[in-house]
């Protein structure tokens, strides 16, 4: 490990004991958890909303097992190492790419002549598309509540009626950002307004994935 990267981890496990305590000192003094961590908390889902779920080890395994072919998206692709396995395995006739910028984009993704790609602000570029286009679409862009609701709220005016809304990082609170995440408040919203889980894919670090169908 490299003398900088040591000095990072050896500040961030300072600045944890420093959170930790500070947690501490405002559960004992107002007597309830330091729930102003989070965003917006998600309300509960109906557990009729769940029945047909299937959980997944990856979120590779759950897009293999759901998802085949169609015209599909995804909202924020960085440097498109996603996209390339979306390109490679699910095989979709098209696959339109929404992020602010391409500076990162692998540039075999870039080339690939099934992409399309959306610069800008992605619910104002998914918005320009024909609605009920889409056969899936993969949320994985601006994380906060006001944002993730933004990209749903188009998003699921462009799906199809058997389409697929699948997200990225369903969970209140990213561990390695030590920040909120509004993913599962929206989700949990829109499951609640008429939509139920198709999957949910586990990963080590909490950072999860849900695919949603129309109930
Ligand atoms: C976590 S990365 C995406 C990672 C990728 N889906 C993957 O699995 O490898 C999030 C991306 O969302 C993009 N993004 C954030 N807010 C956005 C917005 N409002 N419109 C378009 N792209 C946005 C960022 O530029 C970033 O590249």
């Amino acid at each position: 490990m490299s003398q900088e990267i040591a000095r990072a981890r050896d500040e961030a496990l300072a600045a944890l004991d420093a959170f930790r305590a500070a947690l501490a000192r405002f559960r004992r003094a107002a007597g309830a958890p330091p729930l102003f961590l989070l965003e917006k908390p998600a309300p509960e889902l109906p557990q009729a909303a769940l029945e047909e779920c299937r959980v997944f080890a990856t979120r590779h395994q759950m897009m293999r097992a759901l998802v085949r072919g169609g015209i599909g998206g995804e909202i924020g692709v960085q440097h498109g190492h996603f996209s390339r396995f979306l390109l490679d395995e699910i095989a979709p006739e098209r696959l339109h790419l929404f992020d602010m910028s391409d500076r990162l984009l692998r540039p075999d993704v870039r080339s690939d002549p099934r992409v399309e790609m959306h610069l800008g602000d992605s619910p104002s570029e998914l918005r320009k598309l024909p609605e009920a286009r889409f056969d899936w679409l993969y949320i994985d862009g601006d994380h906060s509540y006001a944002g993730v609701c933004r990209d749903t709220r188009v998003a699921v005016t462009r799906l199809r009626e058997t389409g697929l809304l699948i997200f990225n990082d369903y969970t209140p609170w990213s561990p390695g950002e030590a920040m909120a995440y509004g993913v599962m408040a929206c989700v949990n919203e829109t499951v609640r307004a008429g939509w139920k889980m198709a999957g949910l894919a586990l990963t080590a670090n909490g950072y999860f994935d849900v695919a949603l169908r129309r109930a």
